[in-house]
């Protein structure tokens, strides 16, 4: 993604792929090991063993991902070697659903890290501000990331824009459906659920809106081949798969149990996806159902979620917390907004302002059954519709419809009136709830 830059404080920017030794193809190549090395550093996580990183190094050649690092050569007697970057940074490409015709390639963001000794001397911002640009260059429409923490990005023009809930079901002598069952479950052949998790958590992305594509290491995961802190098997871990009534599979669900000691006995649910909505109820009934098991969790629910609903006593469940998980920033105005499917008809013009000046400008927005058309206006041109005023940043949060308007506008990222914050709501928010269960 041509970052190479030496700044004028000496340090050094360089992007690269992923890569194994040429001399030993067991062992990842040095620069890719040093880097590894400083994102374990920078998330505080022990020493990645050598051993496993040809696999991370697989993992990461199919997520196509592009590494960045920056490397301070100035390091004293006793410093850890040069080599090892001060800052890390990665990006990929995923497609988003945002609900139009066809799915949105989207320039992803992860691995941020920075150095404790070089952290706010303007790092991460000379590595983002240069990404982004690219990606922009490059012709994306969207950048997106999930944030470690809510304060970093919204300087960047990120806004959230989706959340999950984690819940908790009480599952004391099986849960009770309303509907009844369909089709059938088995438990999964881990080797098999590898190959095919990504086929049907590509079903799931086509029909969910606000889904983002997943990398490789989710499969992993999800067949116990990496654990969910290492690239070590987990021996706990089981795997389930839904089959519809043709026996055709569309769902499936990873779990763990915490162990005898954990009271109550608790199932932990590490992944569940359904490739329909008779899945998703089915998987639920079948983890409901498991003897010795008193209560269920799962991190990443939908926020709008049917499974109360499908319950017999829906004070089974509880929602524990509500995350933000995907963060989005609009690079092209133009392309996002036309690739998104809306809910009804109207035109709003977007004043957006824009620090970065990615997004920055007047857009008219116009929207017939649902299709969304958008044109720049020049400075001085009124076209009489409708004005809404806005940060790049409440762009991104609105661009799902997760938030109306109003709400952004009570916040003050929004300036608008009445008028035109009704139409912006009934063009965002009046289509399906976001759901993405992608971390990344
Ligand atoms: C988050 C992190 C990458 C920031 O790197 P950094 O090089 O110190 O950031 P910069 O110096 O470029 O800061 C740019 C701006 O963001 C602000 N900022 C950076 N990190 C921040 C944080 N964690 N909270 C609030 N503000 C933050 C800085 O104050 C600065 O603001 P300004 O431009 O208004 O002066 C670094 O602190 C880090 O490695 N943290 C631990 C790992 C992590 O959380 N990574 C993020 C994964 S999503």
């Amino acid at each position: 993604m041509g970052m190479d830059s030496t700044a004028a404080d000496g340090l050094r920017m360089v992007s690269f792929a992923p890569g194994l030794d040429p001399a030993d193809p067991g062992a990842a190549d040095s620069r890719t090991r040093n880097w590894f090395e400083a994102v374990k550093l920078g998330f505080h996580e022990e020493r990645a063993d050598p051993g496993h990183l040809p696999g991370m190094v697989d993992a990461y050649q199919r997520d196509g991902r592009t590494l960045t690092a920056v490397y301070d050569d100035e390091a004293p007697e006793y410093a850890s070697d040069p080599a090892v970057p001060v800052a890390t940074y990665a990006s990929m490409a995923n497609r988003l659903n945002v609900g139009g015709p066809a799915l949105l390639p989207a320039h992803l963001i992860t691995m941020v890290t920075v150095r404790p000794t070089h952290r706010r001397r303007g790092i991460l911002r000379r590595m983002i501000t240069s990404d982004l640009a690219a990606a922009k260059q490059g012709g994306f429409a969207l950048a997106a990331l999930t944030a470690s923490e809510a304060t970093i990005y919204g300087r960047f023009g990120f806004g959230a824009a989706s959340s999950t809930a984690g819940i908790e079901l009480d599952t004391r002598g099986g849960l009770e459906f309303t509907a009844p069952r369909r089709g059938t479950v088995a438990v999964a052949d881990s080797g098999k659920l590898l190959a095919l998790a990504p086929e049907i958590f590509s079903a799931h992305l086509d029909r969910t809106f606000g889904a983002l594509g997943r990398q490789h290491g989710y499969a992993l995961r999800a067949s116990g081949t990496w654990s969910e802190e290492s690239s070590e098997p987990d021996k706990g871990l089981r795997g389930v798969i839904r089959y519809n009534a043709d026996g055709v599979p569309d769902g499936y669900a990873a779990y763990k149990s915490l162990g005898w000691r954990t009271e109550p006995h608790t199932m932990r649910i590490t992944d569940l996806v359904a490739a329909s909505d008779e899945a998703y109820r089915e998987l639920w009934r079948y983890l409901g159902s498991i003897d010795l098991v008193e209560r269920l969790t799962f991190g990443v629910a939908p926020v709008e979620d049917p499974l109360p609903w499908m319950l017999a006593d829906r004070r089974r469940y509880k929602v524990t917390s509500v995350e933000d998980v995907l963060w989005l920033r609009v690079l092209d105005p133009k392309a996002a907004l036309e690739a998104r499917g809306y809910a009804g008809n109207g035109a709003v013009v977007l004043d957006v302002v824009d620090p970065l000046g990615f997004a920055g400008g007047a857009w008219l927005l116009e929207v017939r059954s649902g299709v969304g058309r958008v044109r720049p206006l020049g400075a001085a041109e009124d076209t009489g519709h409708r004005r809404v005023e806005l940060d790049a940043a409440a762009l991104g949060s609105l661009y799902l419809g997760a938030v109306t308007g109003r709400t952004l506008a009570a916040a003050g990222g929004v300036r608008a009136s009445e008028d035109a914050l009704t139409v912006l709501d009934e063009l965002f928010a009046a289509g399906p709830a976001p759901y993405c269960s992608t971390h990344f």
